[in-house]
C-alpha cells in the first residue's frame, strides 16, 4: 500500500509529540480528555477473558484504561513509533505489560485476522485517513460479529453561544498555547481547528458505520459537543 499524503502529515504532525503527548493533551483539552476516555470504555462491553483491539492507541492512554476497567487483554495499534515507545513506558509504569501488547501497523491495512477481535476502540483517527468509510469496513472486518466498536473524536459544539468560544479557542488561544510549549505542539495547535471542522458531524458519521456493518450505532455529544463518543454493535 502507498503511503497517502494525509498519512504522512499524521506521521509527521506526531512524531515529535511522544514524550509530552499525556502532559499537554490533557492541557489543551481543558482536562477534558481524560473523561472523554472513561465513558469511552465505559461502552465497551467486554469479559475479562476476552480481546480488545485498541487502534489509534498513541500512548496507550485508552489501552491501560481498557484493562484496568474491564480486565480484559487489549491490543493496541499505531502507525507511530516515537507514540508507542512512550505507550510502552506508560504500560510498564502500569504494570500491565502482561495484558497490554502494543504493535505497529496502520488503521487502513490491520495486519489481523476477520473477527479475530471481541471488542474495537479507536480515537482521534477518521481526520487521519483518506478514506474514512474503507477504514472503517476494516475495523469492523476484524471485529466479531456482536462485539462492541467505540470511538473518541473531537467535535464543533453545535449551539451557537458554545460554537464561537470553540472558535476563539481553536483560532486564538491553541495555535498560542502551542507557539509556547514547542514547535512540535505549534504544529498541532494550527492543524486542529480545520482538522475538526472538516470531519462531517456525528449525525454523517453514523451512517458512515452503518454502511460498514455496524448496527444500533449511538452517539454522546459531551462537553457541549467538544468531544463525540459515539458507538455500536458488529453486525
Ligand atoms: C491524537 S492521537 C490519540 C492517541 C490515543 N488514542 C489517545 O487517546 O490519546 C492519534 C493517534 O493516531 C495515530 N494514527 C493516525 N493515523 C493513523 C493510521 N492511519 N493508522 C494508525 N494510527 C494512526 C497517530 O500516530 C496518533 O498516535
Amino acid at each position: 500500500m502507498t503511503t497517502s499524503t494525509v498519512n504522512a502529515v499524521a506521521r509527521d504532525l506526531f512524531a515529535p509529540l511522544g514524550p509530552t503527548y499525556d502532559r499537554y493533551a490533557r492541557l489543551l483539552s481543558l482536562g477534558q480528555d481524560p473523561r472523554w476516555r472513561r465513558f469511552l470504555v465505559s461502552r465497551v462491553s467486554v469479559a475479562p477473558t476476552e480481546t480488545v483491539l485498541d487502534v489509534a492507541t498513541g500512548t496507550a492512554a485508552v489501552a491501560i484504561e481498557l484493562a484496568r476497567h474491564t480486565g480484559s487483554s487489549v491490543v493496541g495499534i499505531d502507525q507511530s513509533d516515537e507514540m508507542l515507545a512512550a505507550g510502552r513506558r506508560r504500560v510498564e509504569r502500569a504494570r500491565l505489560a502482561e495484558r497490554v501488547r502494543l504493535v505497529h501497523g496502520s488503521a487502513e491495512r490491520l495486519p489481523f485476522q476477520d473477527g479475530e477481535f471481541d471488542a474495537l476502540t479507536f480515537t482521534y483517527l477518521l481526520r487521519y485517513v483518506d478514506d474514512p468509510g474503507a477504514t472503517m469496513r476494516e475495523l469492523a472486518r476484524v471485529t466479531r460479529s456482536g462485539g462492541t466498536i467505540a470511538s473518541l473524536e473531537f467535535g464543533v459544539p453545535p449551539a451557537p453561544l458554545w460554537r464561537t468560544l470553540w472558535e476563539l479557542y481553536v483560532r486564538l488561544a491553541l495555535p498560542l498555547a502551542g507557539r509556547v510549549i514547542s514547535a512540535g505542539w505549534h504544529d498541532v495547535g494550527r492543524f486542529l481547528g480545520p482538522s475538526i471542522r472538516a470531519l462531517p458531524p456525528p449525525e454523517q458519521l453514523a451512517d458512515v458505520w452503518r454502511d460498514s456493518g455496524v448496527t444500533d450505532v449511538r452517539f454522546r455529544r459531551l462537553s457541549f459537543g467538544g468531544g463525540v463518543v459515539m458507538w455500536g454493535r458488529r453486525e
